[in-house]
């Protein structure tokens, strides 16, 4: 009788111990999410450039949103910035520009409280990647937007409090593929790089950003690599439907120089974490695995000659999809992208994945 219960008693106190572990592991949130990026995390910060014309605000974009609106997302639902948010259980974290618009119109008070999103569609690691002029928010603009906020938070917050706030928050950086569209637009890139000198200038001009973010606070970063960007379907129709394999190796070289850099940036500066998501593994898995490798929403072959526009034709089977438009993946290939980099293996997600680097 006894030792019943005193196993009974011991089993309660297990159960109970796992019960604990469980939800301190859930409580593993970070105080906020700050997003850098192109438009494959762009928020609608796009919609505040008056002069551009890269937005997302017209249908069928937005479709599957739960407004069923375009927002400036350039998908037909949530982008991999909302899902991320949605799996930490925080907001999204809103477009930078429109906590400005705000400022402007009411009292001055800004609320970066659970993170900002300043990732622009178009933007690039280079300026010059910015097609025509003041369409997109380039990398190193994004960051100058961010030592703002930094300072406003110093003053709201004080120097220390912001610190450790900073210290657990996750650094998201998504960008690079419009500095490759950008190599293969321009013959003058071309003649004057490489793409093996191209690849690495870009991850060099990338560390002196992230050098700026964790000169302001940062700790944990979630790099993205580039996807094989001679597979979406733009760049498919210039090879009857085959990948155009310059611009995939060109997405290779790129990834190889930013793992390259985040390892030894990593040995410089000891108390920086990074997870490093292998992009261009995880879409071409995807890409195999599907029978579909056109545009969801688009007109003529591969519904990629003419963009996503309100006139175009618009798949049914969304979820089955991995392109929504001729340059951008659905939510649906988004959900996966972001299910691999938080539980995902090291063929995806190296060193550490997502969970792990809350966890530090
Ligand atoms: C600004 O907003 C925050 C949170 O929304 C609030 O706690 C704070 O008191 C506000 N400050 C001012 C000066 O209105
Ligand atoms: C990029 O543009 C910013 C302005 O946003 C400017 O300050 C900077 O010098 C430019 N960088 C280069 C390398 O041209
Ligand atoms: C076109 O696709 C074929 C088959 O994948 C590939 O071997 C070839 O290199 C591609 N051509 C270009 C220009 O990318
Ligand atoms: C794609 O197919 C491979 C091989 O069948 C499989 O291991 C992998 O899990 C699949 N990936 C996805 C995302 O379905």
């Amino acid at each position: 009788m006894v030792s019943r219960t005193v196993m009974k008693s011991s089993l309660l106190f297990l159960c109970f111990f796992i019960f604990f572990t469980l939800q301190l592991l859930e409580a593993q949130k970070p105080p906020a999410v700050y997003v850098f990026g192109d438009s494959l995390v762009d928020v609608g910060n796009n919609n505040y450039l008056p002069f551009s014309v890269e937005k997302a605000i017209l249908p069928h974009y937005g479709i599957d949103f739960p407004t069923k609106k375009p927002t400036g997302r350039f998908t037909n639902g949530k982008n991999a910035a909302d899902l991320i948010a949605e799996k930490l259980g925080l907001p999204t974290s809103p477009p930078y520009l429109s906590l400005l618009s705000k400022v402007h119109n009411s009292n001055k008070n800004m609320s970066f409280v659970s993170g900002v999103n300043f990732a622009s569609g178009g933007a690039g690691i280079f300026n010059a990647s910015d097609k025509g002029f003041m369409q997109s928010i380039p990398l190193q603009k994004q960051v100058d937007y961010y030592s703002q906020v930094h300072e406003t938070l110093r003053q709201q917050v004080g120097a220390s409090s912001l610190e450790k706030h900073l210290s657990k928050s996750i650094f998201i950086v998504v960008i690079g593929g419009n500095d490759i569209f950008g190599y293969f637009d321009s013959k003058d890139l071309q003649k004057k790089n490489t793409p093996q000198q191209y690849a690495v200038s870009m991850a060099s001009t990338l560390k002196l950003q992230l050098q700026r973010l964790y000169n302001n606070g940062a700790k944990k970063f979630e790099v993205a690599g580039v996807g094989p960007i001679g597979c979406c379907p733009a760049y498919r129709l210039k090879n009857k439907t085959e990948c155009v394999s310059a611009a995939n190796d060109l997405s290779a070289k790129y990834n190889e120089a930013l793992q390259t850099m985040l390892k030894e940036w990593q040995l410089e500066k000891r108390d920086i974490s990074y997870s490093y998501f292998d992009t261009y593994a995880a879409l071409q898995d995807l890409i195999y695995n599907s029978t579909s490798y056109g545009a969801c929403c688009g007109l003529g072959e591969l519904n990629a000659q003419i963009p996503c526009l309100p006139i175009s034709s618009i798949c049914s089977n969304r979820q089955d999809h991995v392109f929504w438009d001729a340059f951008h993946p659905t939510e649906a290939a988004s959900r996966i992208f972001v299910d691999e980099i938080f539980k995902g293996p090291s063929k995806f997600i190296s060193p550490i994945n997502m969970e792990q680097l809350l966890a530090i």
